[in-house]
């Protein structure tokens, strides 16, 4: 069988078919995999249902996965469950449920875990259960959007670094985090915009996590945020997929957003399961370096250390 790697649009997504995920070994075919995340920034692959042990073999080629945590219904496992199926019990959980509310926060768009402090390379979701209309999962490229910026912005934005904090995005949505739960997010300082290693190009991390530009007033901040999210997400520039049981997708974490769309979840059934690999390494580049320098600086000023 050879792995074939299809654009879908001209600028992000691709269709890979010819291989089969389960019993590919990883010297065969990862290295292309891994190029064309690079290249496409989503990768949908059809017809190639997983369960959780073959997803985690999976995932591990990408790296390190990281552990769910806080108030998602799969804490304390690798997954992260988008679903309105209880864990326990497998019956539908009742809309007005805070866990349902918890999981509307995916309706904004967003990119995953942009509120740690080690960022996310990609995540993999697979389609365990589908409802039969709505839910599908939209796509839009920050990498596009940083390419199109007019050059007196993409001069200002160079440099700028952004604070993601989860306990604001989902505030934002009207879900409060108990005390408990927010002391698992602190906030995460990010370069707004990242460089890709392997090809040079650049994209914007942004969405609903990014609370404020760091150095910034607030509102300044956030209406420069919203700009660039608008300039990201123009209808013309979405992937919408459609999912079909035994689809899986990759999506690259540093340039696009995504968002989950509406579905009658009191109705059909929905199961998606989600590894989530980290990228330690890249907390390593020049660009992080300016960072843990200011955090240390104002860390040692909050705690009345001398910062001349
Ligand atoms: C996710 C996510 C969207 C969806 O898994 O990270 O945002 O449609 N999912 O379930
Ligand atoms: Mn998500």
């Amino acid at each position: 069988m050879a792995m074939e790697i299809v654009p879908v649009r001209p600028d992000f997504v691709a269709r890979v078919g010819g291989v089969d995920l389960v019993s590919a070994t990883h010297g065969e075919v990862f290295a292309r995999l891994r190029r064309a995340l690079d290249d496409h920034c989503v990768l949908i692959f059809s017809g190639q249902p997983m369960n959780d042990r073959q997803q985690l073999a999976f995932s591990r080629w990408w790296g390190p996965m990281e552990p769910t945590k806080g108030v998602n219904p799969a804490s304390g496992t690798p997954f992260a469950r988008q679903s309105n199926l209880d864990v326990e019990t497998g019956e539908i959980i009742a809309p007005d449920d805070r866990r349902m509310a918890y999981q509307r926060g995916n309706y904004r768009w967003h990119a995953d875990s942009t509120f740690k402090r080690v960022p996310s390379l990609c995540s993999i979701l697979t389609a365990r259960e589908v409802p039969p209309e709505g839910g599908n999962t939209e796509f839009a490229s920050t990498r596009a959007a940083h390419e199109a910026l007019p050059d007196d912005l993409a001069a200002v934005i160079e440099d700028l670094i952004v604070e993601h904090d989860f306990s604001v995005s989902r505030g934002r949505v009207g879900f409060q985090f108990t005390p408990e739960e927010a002391a698992h997010y602190p906030p995460a300082w990010h370069p707004l915009v990242q460089t890709n290693p392997v090809t040079g190009r650049k994209s914007l991390l942004i969405g609903a996590h990014a609370s404020r530009i760091v150095g910034w007033p607030v509102d300044r901040g956030e209406a420069l945020l919203e700009d660039l999210l608008e300039r990201a997400t123009p209808t013309a520039a979405i992937y919408s997929h459609r999912w079909v049981k035994g689809d899986v997708v990759i999506w690259d974490n540093r340039s696009v957003l995504h968002r989950a769309t509406a579905y009658d979840s009191a109705r059909y059934r929905r199961l998606m399961q989600r590894t989530t690999i980290s990228s330690p390494d890249s907390v390593n580049s020049d660009s992080y370096a300016r960072i843990h320098a200011l955090r240390e600086a104002a860390t040692a000023k909050q705690s009345g250390g001398v910062t001349r």
